[in-house]
């Protein structure tokens, strides 16, 4: 897609020192690709650990290295600096080619007033580098068709891609806070606002994968109540112009809920709002099996984009050793393929996960009668084995 960025040179060179002769062969020399790492609170360092580890044997196979930078964020950042986002963590990130991060948050800061709480250092960053773009892929692998709570009959073959706005909208709507109405009640309010041009991008992006897909996108907005969806609604009319090729479909978001339940199969590329999309993706999850399996990449197209699992810090198993790592896993592999420019190290990625899931090695969440019970660290290194 469009957003392929830095193309990365690899100059053949000579071996270092080496004359110049008939004989010397030429190597090719890559510089390392420059990775921000934040691996945040809860399972976040175990996954992120081995995520590391499998991420730089698939990048030796393909002589690709890394320089891997970590930095602060989310709750580890708010104990050890006072801020969920250090300005040297955001520095961090936008000198780097991509950003690998695992999960924020846990409980001993949710009693913290919300601009101080770890959820803000994300959308912080995502804000920061101006990641608008967030690419949820929802694949049902058809070795864990039988591990989602649907029947599999429903989930089988499920492919979607579920294209969230990730820095607008009613996350970051002006005006926001809390007051007292006339009746001298306290309120909290919120304010859900798109402009033509917010809409306009992002729904660019969905139509372009569209294309590269199955050529059909569904827009999910509430345009039957919200002014914002409304408007919504007659951008994206509008774009899909351009792309006569892609059937654009519409769907209200409590219908697409439901939908996505009763025949996930029919969706190929969803585009929607910030928080509808939030809801959707936690949703689709549940068609994969678990959430543990599910990889996002935040991107703008320029800069270094952000690449997450789309699961949260899971604070209850954290330090256990039982998190699944494959997210994470996925989350590099994208990384690879938008950011970082090398598909065969993304290739290996995916296969090695595939091949892990074939061989029936399974973590808590997956685990079944039937197939291997491992830890985090342990698939880890199985995957080391496999890319
Ligand atoms: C997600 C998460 C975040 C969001 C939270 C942690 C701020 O739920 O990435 O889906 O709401 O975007
Ligand atoms: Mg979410």
């Amino acid at each position: 897609m469009a957003f392929a960025t830095g193309q990365r040179v690899c100059r053949p060179a000579l071996r270092a020192g080496a004359r110049p002769s008939r004989t010397n062969r030429l190597v090719t020399v890559c510089k390392a690709h420059k990775v921000a790492v934040l691996p945040g609170d809860g399972i976040g360092p175990e996954i992120m650990k081995a995520a590391l580890k499998v991420l730089t044997a698939a990048g030796k196979k393909e002589g690709q290295t890394f320089e891997f930078t970590e930095a602060l964020i989310g709750g580890a950042a708010i104990d050890a600096t006072g801020s969920p986002l250090p300005k040297e963590t955001l520095d961090v990130c936008k000198a780097s080619d991509a950003v690998l991060l695992a999960a924020i948050g846990g409980y001993k800061w949710d009693t913290l007033p919300a601009e101080q709480r770890p959820e803000r250092g994300l959308l912080g960053l995502r804000a920061g580098l101006n990641a608008f773009a967030n690419l949820r892929p929802a694949i049902v692998q058809k070795q864990l068709a039988d591990s989602s709570p649907l029947k599999k009959e429903i989930v089988e073959g499920v492919d979607i891609l579920i294209v969230r706005e990730l820095v607008g909208g009613i996350y970051f709507g002006q005006p926001r806070g809390f007051g007292i109405n006339d009746k001298g009640e306290r309120i909290g309010f919120n304010t859900d606002v798109y402009s033509e041009s917010e809409v306009e991008r992002i729904a660019r992006v969905a139509f372009e994968a569209a294309q590269k897909r199955g050529k059909r996108l569904c827009s999910v907005e509430k345009s039957n109540v919200l002014e914002v969806s409304q408007l919504w609604k007659e951008v994206v009319i509008r774009v899909g112009k351009d792309y006569p090729d892609v059937e654009l479909s519409h769907m209200y978001i409590d219908n697409a809920a439901m939908q996505l339940l009763r025949n996930p199969r029919y969706f190929d590329v969803v585009v929607t709002g910030n928080i509808f999309g939030d809801i959707l993706s936690d949703e689709a999850s549940m068609l994969a099996g678990s959430l543990g399996m599910l990889p996002s990449a935040s991107i703008s197209g320029e800069g270094p984009g952000i690449y997450e699992p789309v699961h949260g810090s899971a604070p209850d198993i954290a330090g256990q050793d039982i998190a699944n790592p494959m997210a994470m896993v996925m989350s590099a592999a994208m990384m690879c393929r938008y950011d970082l420019n090398i598909p065969k190290v993304a290739d290996r990625l995916e296969a090695a996960v595939n091949a892990a899931l074939d061989s029936g090695l399974r973590t808590k969440d997956l685990w079944k009668e039937g197939t291997t019970l491992v830890k985090c660290s342990e698939l880890g290194d199985k995957l080391v084995e496999l890319v």
